[in-house]
């Protein structure tokens, strides 16, 4: 069985930082079994990586793989973190199809504020994330209107690179200007090597794809990532 988490995953209040694995390092052939087995290991959300072949140079997932990922675990929240050039295309189907969170980037060529009032109208709370050239001044009209910012500490496109420590600086300005009901993400090289410098910035929502599913203790990964 899996567990109904007690708050809202993004929203809520809480007490030590949330874990969540990217299934883009799951076996794809068993994505439903592999999703199964990380939430009873102690994940607390799922993070789904779309990438659009143009935005970013690789292909992944869409609204139908959500679907069927929501169908099969109807009680486990989806992060869906958009990796596209045209955000507005991909809300509605990806909140029809399950998601619960929705983040879009900063550098993708759209109105932002026109962005976070359609995941809003579409019933998810609302991301905005920065990749690693980006600064951090781009996000900040904004930074108030989100549930959540995302720094990205790789280039996006693949998983298993190296985190990025250059990253860090801009995360530790973000930190402070956040509220209580907001989170702070990182993504991309989150491993046991890089998670303390992470957690020490001020993120309290990690995401890991190779670190935990390229594991063979999920529970033992994710407990060592959220510092337990
Ligand atoms: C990168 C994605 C990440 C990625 C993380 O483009 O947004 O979520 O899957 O993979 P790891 O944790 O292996 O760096
Ligand atoms: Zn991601």
């Amino acid at each position: 069985m899996t567990t109904m988490p007690a708050t809202h995953p993004i929203t809520g209040t809480i007490t030590a930082p949330l874990v969540a694995p990217s299934i883009l390092s799951a076996d794809f052939a068993a994505l439903g079994d592999d999703c199964r087995a990380v939430v009873e290991a102690g994940a607390d959300l799922l993070h789904l990586d779309v990438m659009d072949g143009h935005f970013v140079p690789n292909v992944t997932m869409g609204p139908a793989l959500c679907r069927s990922l929501h169908h099969c675990l109807p009680e486990v929240f989806l992060d869906v973190h958009l990796m596209v050039t045209n955000p507005m295309m991909y809300v509605q189907p990806f909140a029809d199809a399950g998601a619960g969170h929705i983040t879009f980037h900063i550098e993708a060529d759209e109105d932002p504020g026109e962005v976070i009032d359609c995941i809003r109208a579409a019933g998810c709370t609302a991301g905005i994330a920065v990749n690693p050239p980006t600064e951090w001044q781009s996000i900040e009209p904004w930074i108030e209107a989100v549930d959540m910012v995302l720094v990205m500490s790789v280039n996006p496109g693949f998983s298993g690179q190296a985190f990025i420590d250059s990253v860090l600086a801009k995360t530790r300005a973000i930190a402070p200007r956040l509220r209580d009901d907001q989170r702070l993400q990182m993504d991309g090289g989150v491993n046991l090597g890089s998670v303390e410098a992470c957690r020490e910035a001020g993120c309290d929502l990690l995401v890991a794809a190779s670190a935990i599913f390229g594991s063979d203790d999920f529970a033992g990964s994710i407990s060592a990532l959220r510092g337990a």
